[in-house]
């Protein structure tokens, strides 16, 4: 480097923009790279539209302090996501706490943003309680210090349609952004955002093949996390249920010599990769069926706009199978860039239209459950529940750089986890049902089956980690994963593995064991409690060994409410608990509510968790009220934690003496804050 590089000071922004021309300076706060993105879209457009390039920036590395010294003709843009119950994403912690807290120097008044224009996109989830907090909050603080938003704020609703939200959003933001920017349409245009070169003769051990950290071929050592997953040995792996409908995966994953340590109440991001039938499917609609192979280098153009997702060189096959998302449901915004490639006019015209138009798009896409690559056979007129070979498939001529940059990289999947470091040091366990449904049919479809893409790949580790898998009475998914992977990252002799994360979170066990604790998770939203249980198990060993059998005695009461169909069908752990029970000494007990079998309410309906809570509602709010006790919701977020929320705070409101609706949810959002009422859930 050269001596003026080293002055450089990575964290300025103001340097980076004036050094590149560059008047859009966006930040995201992002978790799981949706916000991201978003970002890489807006920058992107800015370009296309007008020809200004942008500056995308991950919010935690660079000094945000600088706002305030944005020249004047240039705009800040911030997509931020809301993480959880209304928490900034781990990237945003910092950012945010300085330019909302008001104990920061930032939000004090020490800083004046007068002249400051920026663009705001919130991303979010009405599910949770405080939808778009972050981004909101953000807004408001921006307008307080005197900054001036352009248009409206963008709101996205993860639980409905985020893409509809920004394209609703987008248009008429680009409008006043134009105005206040002073400037025009049309001085753009569509450039691709990589090239991507075939190379020969490249030495073949330096050719990434699935690896998820560039880290990886270089063999330094480092530390575990999102950026650099671990292939962990699949141990042992089972199936829960005893159904012939639906399975449900136990999976241990050990993580002996990685360093990696975990806690109760974690979670653990999965790294799952894409199935044969959808990267054969890409391969002949691309072409490249013979080239799955040919070692590949992507560069990019704009390394700012745009960076390589993945680590390179790598290969055709690869890039389909491991880096990019391919499985999800084809996004509308695709099909307009990939219009321009079809067979057939025809072909090309349908992708205009479900581009363009949302009912269109819906019925097809949307009903049928449509990934990229069925779209592009549907269009060409192939059938798509056939396997895909070069001869049944018609040829698009998509150039690489384009489903690079159109197709979002292939994203892991958050597991609670179901074991305690305390009893299990050197494994981590999940438990998974493995989503299988089917379409229902459209005017245009037939019924097939949705295999969900994580669940589905645990599943297949398991098929080939114990080869004892017997078909059961509906269809398996299409033919195996490729677990069966590249070098050691997927095999190591004859064991399977898995890479694999731990996200650290906030969903803890009191550290007193006095309070008493409720636990709520019917269905696989009793894993984390598993692990709680197992917690409590292990300190509970140690202090009877220390103190003797009175040790628990001041104890407090560690409840479960469980709910499961039936008994013998999909009870979780359903050995594990009566020996929990005994090794607590009767402080732990178990409700159970199971859905579908006798007893049935009065009224012929079901029990839920919900039945159950109300029954002991004396116990819960004493346990509450007067022991200060603790609890915790862990499952579906869509009804469950809703039905479960009313049911405590009408327990609550009506031990106050007063109504589910005032008394009742004061108290709720009081433990909250107090984080005495803590959820992980999803949906
Ligand atoms: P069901 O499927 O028979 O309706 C785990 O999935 C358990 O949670 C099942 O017994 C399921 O019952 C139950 N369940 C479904 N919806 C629920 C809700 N809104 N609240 C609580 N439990 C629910």
């Amino acid at each position: 480097a050269s001596l003026a590089d080293s002055d450089d000071d990575p964290r300025d922004f103001i340097e980076k923009m004036k050094a590149g021309k560059k008047r859009i300076i966006i930040f995201y706060g992002s978790q799981t790279g949706t916000a991201e993105e978003y970002s890489i879209r807006l920058a992107k457009e800015a370009k296309a539209k007008f020809g200004l390039t942008s500056l995308v920036c991950d919010t935690e590395e660079y000094d945000f302090e600088k706002l305030d010294q944005l020249p004047e003709d240039c705009c800040a843009f911030f997509v931020m996501a809301t993480y959880g119950e209304g928490d900034p994403t781990d990237n945003a912690v910092t950012f945010f706490q300085n330019m909302c807290d008001e104990s920061f120097e930032f939000s004090k008044g020490e800083h004046k943003l007068e002249g400051l224009k920026y663009v705001m996109f919130a991303l979010g989830n009405t599910t949770y309680e405080r939808f778009n907090y972050v981004g909101r909050t953000l807004d408001t603080n921006l307008t307080e210090m005197g900054a001036q938003r352009i248009g409206e704020r963008g709101e996205g609703d993860d639980d409905k349609s985020m893409e509809e939200d920004y394209l609703e959003w987008k248009d008429s933001m680009w409008e006043a952004f134009a105005q206040v920017m002073g400037v025009e349409e049309g001085q753009g245009g569509d450039s691709p955002d990589f090239v991507v070169t075939e190379l020969e003769n490249h030495p073949a051990d330096k050719v990434y093949l699935g690896e998820l950290s560039a880290r990886a071929l270089t063999r330094t050592k480092g530390i575990h996390d999102a950026k650099n997953p671990f292939p962990a040995v699949v141990s042992h792996s089972s199936n829960l249920f005893t159904s012939d409908e639906r399975s449900c995966v136990h999976v241990e994953l050990n993580i002996e010599g990685s360093g990696m340590t975990y806690q109760h109440g974690d979670h653990l991001g999965v790294w799952p990769t894409n199935t044969d039938v959808e990267v054969d499917r890409l391969l002949c609609i691309l072409g490249l069926h013979d080239k799955k192979d040919t070692v590949i280098g992507v560069e990019s153009l704009d390394p700012a706009l745009a960076k390589v997702p993945f680590p390179v060189p790598t290969t055709y096959g690869t890039v389909l199978r491991h880096y990019i998302d391919i499985t999800a449901l084809a996004g509308r915004q695709i099909l307009g860039p990939l219009s321009q490639y079809g067979p057939t006019p025809e072909a090309c015209a349908l992708l205009k239209t479900l581009n363009s138009d949302k009912e269109a798009y819906n019925n097809l896409v949307g009903k049928g459950c449509l990934k990229v690559g069925e779209v592009l056979q549907y269009a060409a007129g192939n059938d798509i529940t056939v396997q895909p070979t070069p001869e049944n498939t018609t040829k698009w001529a998509v150039p690489f750089d384009l489903i690079i940059s159109a197709i979002p990289r292939l994203q892991p999947r958050f597991y609670s986890i179901a074991s305690s470091p305390k009893i299990h040091p050197n494994t981590i366990h999940i438990t998974a049902v493995v989503l299988q449904y089917e379409s229902t049919t459209t005017e245009k479809l037939p019924n097939k089956f949705i295999y969900g893409l994580g669940s589905n790949f645990l599943w297949d580790l398991k098929y080939t980690a114990n080869k004892d898998v017997k078909e059961v009475g509906r269809p398996m998914h299409p033919p195996a994963y490729a677990v069966r992977g590249p070098r050691d990252l997927y095999v190591d002799g004859d064991f399977i593995k898995c890479p694999i994360h731990v996200r650290r979170s906030t969903f803890r066990l009191p550290t007193n064991p006095r309070s008493p604790v409720i636990m709520i998770g019917p269905g696989t939203g009793v894993s984390p409690f598993r692990s709680f249980v197992q917690e409590r198990v292990a300190l509970a060993k140690r202090s009877v060994e220390k103190n003797g059998p009175d040790a628990l005695a001041d104890w407090g009461q560690i409840n479960l409410y469980y709910g499961c169909r039936r008994e013998t069908e999909d009870f979780l752990y359903k050995d594990e608990w009566p020996e929990y029970t005994r090794e607590l000494r009767g402080k732990f007990n178990m409700r159970i509510a199971f859905s579908r079998q006798p007893p049935y309410k009065p009224d012929g309906g079901k029990y839920y968790v919900q039945d159950l809570l109300w029954e002991d509602r004396k116990y819960i709010a004493d346990a509450i009220i007067n022991g200060k006790g603790y609890l915790y919701v862990c499952g579906d977020a869509k009804t469950m934690s809703k039905g479960v929320e009313e049911s405590i705070a009408k327990i609550l409101g009506e031990a106050k003496g007063g109504s589910a609706e005032v008394e009742g949810m004061a108290e709720v959002r009081m433990l909250k804050e107090r984080s005495r009422y803590l959820t992980d859930v999803w949906s």
